[in-house]
């Protein structure tokens, strides 16, 4: 879901809906703005089931106002709909909540509210909220605030606009991120830097636990418990203009042709020839340290948990130490063995996944050592490791991550290298990794310019009910990673399997009709890929191949630049961006913005 607000002096309606469009690739089955300013008597407020334009079609012409919150919503509690969605206000149209998170006592505190009286409107979870503020009779909209959050079990980012105190808008953190934007005597607030950098680039990140209060010329923030926290604003480096679409038809289409430079820039400034390694300048781990660290656990959910696989891979090659990736969802539940000789290695795009920061917060809890591999500067991921990685991949827009997939494996591979080199992988063998991934970005280039005939191909995938991905070894992660892109795209079925395990199952599902992707790397298991290949062709099953030559077996190969064998990972999964694109293309689909999916999940 998405924040935003503003206070100041301008038109207020037409920038939160400009704020709303920009927040609407992380959830989006309705929207709502609440307005008021200095003149105003009331909150005025518009709220519509949908996109973020159907909102606009409902906004009146005269929609008058200084100040006002926003939100686009993401279905938890209770079904899209007019009712459900946010801004909700109380019985007397005073108090106006804007909410991302889930109250856990939701329905307790319902209940009781119910009981004494009070009419809901909505079955969502925030209405709470709204009547708990409206209920509370301190002085101060902040303590008012403050008493209601204290009913709240669960988490949290809201706004809350009062018609009695409108010279403010209060807002709190737990579990969901709240930014502040801080302009030239107006002020935003969003929960999502993305909202706020059309206007300002000077911005305050909220902790959890904190709230803060934004007028038009001055905000403060401070503790659920009332102490002041410091709050200096910081520069976001990401431009408003990477936000653009920049001639593309789409944000996937603009991301994936943006990897070639993406890649240049998680290596710039990285590698170190002298001594055939990499600085990474976030890391806090030296020598003695590193050489203490039995085991690498990685985790992340989605996209990054596949990023996590090769990674693992990657690390198990070039530093030799046992390492494998979970679901950081799965993980955060089952009460795992937390061990002080793993280094534990949190991963996320966002940096706000709740899974992975619950993961994190758990293991530090524990003592353990955890790293990010993060893309947003100053996430809560981020900021709640001991230290990290960024993969500046710039703003990634599309719901379904491409370039800061392979930008995190490019990341991967770095922090392979760097422990690698401090362990046992040879002056060689670093020289030959370095050298690898300063090829990485023209490769992309290459492969991108076979995008003609991604697309051809890509028209008669979109034929098939179900897809085949199959993969060995360094192969399979990207099998994975394909098969999902795929279905969360074009919503054709697709299954991943490791190409060993063929014969142990999927086979029976072999025909015509079901194709396959086959991964085959030119490796020292290229031969029992084609083994795979053959079992396939002699059940008429339908090859296509990304390897490194052309495969007899299959139908049609798609020729990848070869790289170094550890690296092969990362370039093999681009051009399956682009089969899962035209796929989701030609059948019509809502590219940036799959139904049931939102971008960053802040949620359980
Ligand atoms: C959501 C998105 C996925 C993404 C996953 C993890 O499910 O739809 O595309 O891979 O979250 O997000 P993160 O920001 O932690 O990488």
């Amino acid at each position: 879901c998405g924040i935003v607000g503003y206070i100041g002096k301008r038109d207020v309606a037409p920038l939160l809906l400009e704020g709303l469009q920009r927040l609407e690739y992380r959830g989006y089955d309705s929207a709502g703005v609440v307005i008021t300013g200095p003149k105003a008597t009331g909150l005025k407020m518009v709220k519509a089931k949908g996109r973020v334009r159907d909102l606009e079609a409902r906004v009146p012409k005269r929609f008058a106002g200084t100040t006002g919150i926003a939100h686009t919503r993401w279905a938890t509690h209770g079904a899209p709909s007019d009712e459900n969605a946010h801004p909700h206000l109380d019985a007397e149209n005073k108090v106006a909540v804007v909410h991302n998170g889930i109250i856990d006592n939701a329905a307790e505190l319902r209940a009781k509210l119910i009981a004494d009286g009070v009419t809901f409107l909505s079955e969502t979870d925030t209405e709470v909220l709204t009547h708990l503020v409206a209920r509370s009779t301190a002085e101060k909209l902040e303590d008012r605030v403050r008493e209601a959050l204290r009913h709240i079990e669960g988490t949290y980012g809201i706004a809350v606009l009062h018609a009695d105190f409108n010279d403010r808008i209060v807002v709190a953190r737990n579990g969901s991120p709240v930014v502040l934007g801080i302009g030239e005597k107006e002020m935003f607030v969003a929960s999502d830097v993305a909202a706020l950098v059309s206007h300002t680039r000077q911005v305050v990140t909220l902790d959890d636990g904190e709230m803060a209060t934004i007028k038009a010329d001055d905000y403060r923030t401070y503790t659920t418990e009332g102490s002041r926290t410091s709050a200096e604003p910081t520069t976001v480096e990401w431009e408003a203009e990477s936000y653009d679409m920049g001639g593309h038809d789409t944000y996937m289409h603009k991301e994936i042709f943006e990897q070639a430079d993406a890649v240049d820039r998680v290596l710039r400034g990285r590698i170190d020839d002298r001594f055939s390694t990499v600085h990474l300048g976030g890391l806090n781990l030296d020598a003695h340290d590193a050489r203490k660290v039995r085991r690498v656990k990685i985790l992340g959910c989605g996209t990054s948990y596949h990023a996590g696989m090769i990674g693992a891979q990657m690390i198990e090659e070039l530093a030799r130490i046992p390492a494998d990736a979970e679901p950081a969802s799965e993980f955060r539940y089952r009460n795992a063995v937390v061990d002080p000789d793993t280094l534990y290695v949190a991963v996320s795009q966002s940096g706000e996944t709740y899974d992975v920061l619950a993961a994190v917060q758990e293991l530090k809890r524990k003592g353990a050592r955890v790293f990010g591999i993060v893309n947003v500067v100053g996430s809560a991921i981020a900021r709640e490791a001991d230290a990290g990685v960024y993969v500046h991949a710039g703003p990634e827009v599309c719901v379904v991550s491409t370039k800061c997939f392979t930008n995190t494996t490019v990341a991967f591979a770095l922090l392979a290298l760097h422990l690698g080199r401090i362990r046992d992988l040879s002056v060689s063998d670093g020289k030959r990794i370095i050298a690898g991934l300063r090829r990485l970005p023209a490769q992309i280039e290459q492969m991108l310019e076979r995008e003609d005939e991604i697309k051809k191909l890509a028209q008669e995938f979109a034929e098939a009910k179900s897809m085949l991905f199959i993969g060995r070894v360094r192969g399979y992660p990207v099998a994975r990673e394909a098969s999902l892109k795929l279905k969360e795209v074009s919503y054709i079925h697709a299954e991943a399997y490791p190409a060993s395990e063929l014969k142990h199952g999927p086979l029976a599902l072999i025909e015509p009709a079901l194709p396959t992707v086959a991964i085959v790397p030119d490796d020292d298991l290229l031969e029992k890929n084609r083994a795979a290949l053959e079992e396939i062709k002699a059940r008429s099953g339908r090859i296509l191949a990304v390897a490194h030559r052309e495969q007899e077996k299959a139908d049609h190969t798609i020729v990848v630049p070869k790289n170094e064998d550890e690296l092969d990972p990362i370039l093999m999964g681009i051009p399956l961006q682009l089969l899962a694109y035209h796929t989701a293309l030609a059948l019509g689909r809502d590219i940036d913005k799959p139904r049931n999916l939102a971008k960053s999940v802040t949620v359980e």
